[in-house]
């Protein structure tokens, strides 16, 4: 999108009331047909705007879309997120982000946040489908991690804490997080993350990381299978929520905890997660791909594996798996 509409945006929230044509074309240096041309633009973008021949253009309400101009408004962080990339729709936001890495400078492109109002090829772990339609938030997190490849499942670790905590912060909801990489509210899920990796031998290149969120999306409107384990945050709430100010603030805990990360202080990361952990001290059914076993989820490692006592006393390490309770 031309960054005069955005200019031109910007001076309707700036008037706060009615501001003519002329005076939008004369302090943008642009022609009247250009305003107008850019006033449609803005009302496919969800802008509400009134226009008057008496008194030109005015700022009814913003969009609820979750653009870039919005998230900025909200935006405390300084490398997450400062560049996005914005699209309607996309099969998966997790190929757009692979086709900008692989193709440009992974270093540059560190914090780079690509958004999707809907996905209509989502992917979950394990390969599932990811339903994403819109009224969700759907982002992929460009990453040039510095921390030793073994640690690499932390990232998810950060971003599973980030997400709770912001959820928590911003709607005082008490989200925790399930064991590998899910966030839970109550006993449903709310959001997913999903870390991709490109590495060569004990080097990582760049990582992915997909986060899905179920945000302002009604449960009817998803199938009965789905709807049977998951919530939204505005099926919580009864009431939708600012989805660009809330990703704000998943990005602004995402940059505190990679940080931290960074920095090596995986225990620090550690306790969050177990401060919040839904899996912890339960009893569990773990499935791996070797095979399925019951008992008491007792810990995590710094390595992101669970820690799970069987009912004959022995100690499992479950690095990979799906954990039910
Ligand atoms: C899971 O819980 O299975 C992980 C879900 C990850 C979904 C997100 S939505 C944005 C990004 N794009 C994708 O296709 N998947 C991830």
């Amino acid at each position: 999108m031309k960054e005069s509409v955005f200019r031109v945006l910007k001076l309707l929230e700036e008037a706060g009331g009615p501001i003519s044509g002329e005076s939008l074309s004369a302090s943008l240096a642009i022609t009247r047909s250009a305003v107008w041309k850019h006033i449609k633009d803005l009302r496919e973008m969800g802008y509400e705007i009134n226009a008057s021949q008496q008194e030109g253009y005015q700022l009814i309400s913003a969009s609820t879309m979750l653009l870039p101009y919005e998230i900025q408004k909200h935006l405390r962080t300084q490398v997450i997120g400062r560049q996005m990339q914005y699209l309607k729709t996309t099969p998966s936001t997790n190929d757009v982000a692979r086709t900008l890495a692989t193709e440009g400078d992974v270093a540059a492109l560190h914090g780079t946040v690509i958004i999707a109002e809907e996905q209509t090829g989502g992917v979950g772990r394990l390969s599932r489908a990811w339903v994403s339609p819109q009224g969700g938030i759907w982002i992929t997190l460009i990453l040039k991690p510095t921390i030793p490849i073994d640690h690499v499942f932390m990232i998810t670790m950060a971003g599973a804490v980030a997400i709770a905590r912001a959820i928590r912060k911003e709607f005082d909801i008490g989200a925790l997080i399930k064991w590998p990489n899910d966030v839970y509210i109550g006993d449903k899920k709310v959001a997913g993350l999903l870390l991709e990796l490109a590495a060569e031998s004990d080097s990582i290149h760049y990582c992915l990381l997909g986060i899905g969120i179920d945000v302002n999306i009604k449960l009817d409107t998803l199938s009965p299978e789905l709807r049977s384990g998951v919530t939204t945050i505005s099926e919580e709430l009864e009431h939708e929520v600012d989805r660009a100010a809330f990703l704000a603030r998943v990005l602004r805990e995402f940059e505190r905890h990679y940080q931290v990360l960074e920095s090596g202080e995986y225990d620090a990361i550690l306790r969050e997660w177990k401060s919040m952990s839904y899996t912890l001290e339960q009893h569990v059914r773990v499935n791996t791909m070797r095979n399925s076993f019951e008992g008491e989820a007792i810990d995590i490692d710094e390595y992101g594996a669970l820690i799970v006592r069987k009912e004959n006393g022995k100690i499992e390490r479950v690095i990979a798996g799906d954990c039910f309770h």
